[in-house]
């Protein structure tokens, strides 16, 4: 299975949110990664046919989704980042509805919602209305709607936004567990949310693909240049100026390490070499 990207643009006015992106993608679980209006929710609504592109095209097995229309469309399970819900439907008729509209009949969807319910833990909360749902049920439910129908290629648009810790590596271990034999495609910015799950991440930066890596390959890119630095709380604002910094956080000796990544190893500071996280490689990237 291939899902390819030929030359995708997008533009909304003057401004351009893709910018000739190329993509191939196979089995496995895509890490999307960018700074707020980098353009990855226009690529999920373009890659789900929520979204005309000015000019590229998206290629199934190298035949033109837009030719396979409803076929295309049927291959597909969306999570969208900003989603009505319908707030007077119950979880279960939500579901039944979504699965009327991917055209399953009714014995099938029966069995599927029940079985994409226990999937996202919420099998007891079927006959309550979504209205009365928390942020995380809702979250979890649209998950569900997403994964209905065993569709080949998964696109999830900051899954887990909202969601408590508990929630939120349960969600990472769910789509971990589904993604096989499939393509899944996840936004975020939560990078601990894919560091360890994603085949490879795609980094999108001002509508362009500046890099589609494993995670492996990534960390090679800030080896030797990320450091954590003590700091004297007067000079931290002067370090922040001088610095691509990271985390910043006291130990028990009071003592505050400025997690730094820098080309030039610091200089005149007492030092730590801290494992790089994809966490630095993003900043690396993204931080001006
Ligand atoms: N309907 C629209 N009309 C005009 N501009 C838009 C529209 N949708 C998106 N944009 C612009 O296109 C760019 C890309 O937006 P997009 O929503 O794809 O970014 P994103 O990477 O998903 O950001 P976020 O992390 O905040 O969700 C942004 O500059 C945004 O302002
Ligand atoms: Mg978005």
């Amino acid at each position: 299975m291939e899902l390819t990207i030929r030359e995708l643009t997008k533009r909304y006015g003057s401004k351009t949110a893709l910018d000739h992106v190329n993509l191939s993608l196979q089995e496995g679980i895509y890490g999307l990664l960018g700074p707020n209006g980098a353009g990855k929710s226009t690529l999920m609504k373009i890659i789900t046919d929520n979204l005309r592109a000015d000019s590229g095209e998206v290629l199934m097995d190298g035949v033109p989704a837009l030719k396979m229309g409803a076929d295309f469309r049927r291959l597909l399970g969306y999570m969208p980042q900003q989603q009505g819900i319908y707030e007077n439907f119950t979880a279960r008729r939500f579901l039944y509805y979504i699965a009327a509209l991917k055209g399953m009949e009714k014995r099938r969807a029966a069995k599927e919602v029940e079985e994409v319910a226990a999937l996202v833990n919420l099998s007891g909360e079927l006959d309550k209305k979504l209205g009365s749902y928390s942020g995380g049920m809702k979250q979890r439910i649209l998950i569900a709607q997403a994964v209905l129908g065993s569709p080949k290629v998964l696109i999830f648009d900051e899954p887990t936004a909202g969601l408590d810790p508990k929630e939120r590596i349960r969600i990472r271990n769910l789509i971990s567990e589904i993604a096989l034999d499939r393509i899944v495609i996840i936004a975020t910015h939560v990078v601990s949310d894919i560091e360890f799950i994603a085949r490879e991440i795609l980094l999108l930066k001002e509508g362009k693909l500046i890099a589609k890596e494993r995670p492996s390959a990534l960390l090679k890119t800030v080896e030797n240049q990320v450091f954590e630095i003590a700091v004297e709380e007067e000079a931290l604002p002067e370090v922040q100026k001088r610095y691509r910094v990271g985390n910043i956080c006291r130990d028990e000796e009071d003592t505050i390490w400025v997690r730094v990544i820098t080309e030039k190893e610091p200089d005149g500071f007492r030092m730590r070499k801290p494992s790089p996280t994809l966490e630095d490689v993003y900043l690396h990237v993204f931080e001006e």
